[in-house]
């Protein structure tokens, strides 16, 4: 199984660094990282080897961060190096206690050493599933083809037009002008 989680580590200046990740929970075994070469979110747990998984349903964060929003409110963690979002329902503060180097995408197997809980899930929404969604496109922008993001943008526009409050809302229309301003820098030869 993976779940979606925003990873807070701390970057060589200890500003916290928030990236949305796929944290994966094998059946049996330690939960594990494994990020996309290059990354500031692989390069800070190669050097301080500790991190925070925030469990957040506040979905402004995936989508923020991926269309250069990253400046979202945290507390210091209790026990490593690392940052607590102000809207996580919860998080768990990790060690790194194997690295499986690749030259295209390492795997840190995690330790969790201190977990909290902040605030109960309320439920699912389908605008939140379908933002999530939206900002891994947009993550993968210089790899899909113009005609399959339109696509399943304009799919996934339906649950948010549906079911979104303001927040949901408004972490879409960041995608929708994220989408739009890259393929204008494109066309005008810089990539936004
Ligand atoms: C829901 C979601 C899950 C993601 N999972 C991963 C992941 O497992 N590995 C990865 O490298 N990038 C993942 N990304 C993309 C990263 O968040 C994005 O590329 C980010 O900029 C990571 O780079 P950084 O560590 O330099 O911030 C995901 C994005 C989203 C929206």
């Amino acid at each position: 199984m993976i779940r979606e989680i925003v990873v807070v580590t701390l970057s060589p200046d200890g500003t916290p660094h928030a990236a949305p990740m796929g944290l994966i929970l094998p059946p049996d075994g330690a939960p594990v990282l494994s990020p996309f070469r290059p990354s500031r979110t692989l390069d800070n747990l190669m050097a301080r080897r500790q991190a925070v998984l925030n469990y957040t349903d506040d979905v402004r964060v995936f989508a923020g961060c991926v269309c250069g929003r990253r400046d979202w409110p945290t507390r210091p963690a209790r026990r490593v190096a690392g940052g607590v979002l102000e809207t996580a329902l919860a998080h768990a503060e990790v060690e790194v206690v194997r690295v499986e180097d690749d030259p295209v995408r390492p795997r840190f197997t995690l330790s969790i050493v201190h977990e909290e809980t902040h605030a109960p899930f309320r439920g699912l929404n389908r605008a939140k599933a379908a933002v999530i969604e939206g900002a891994v496109l947009v993550s993968r922008l210089h790899l899909l083809p113009a005609r399959q993001i339109d696509a399943e943008m304009e799919h996934l526009a339906v649950a948010v037009r549906k079911t979104a409050a303001p927040e949901e809302a408004e972490a879409w229309q960041w995608l929708v002008d994220h989408v739009a301003a890259w393929r204008a820098g494109r066309a005008a030869g810089t990539a936004a």
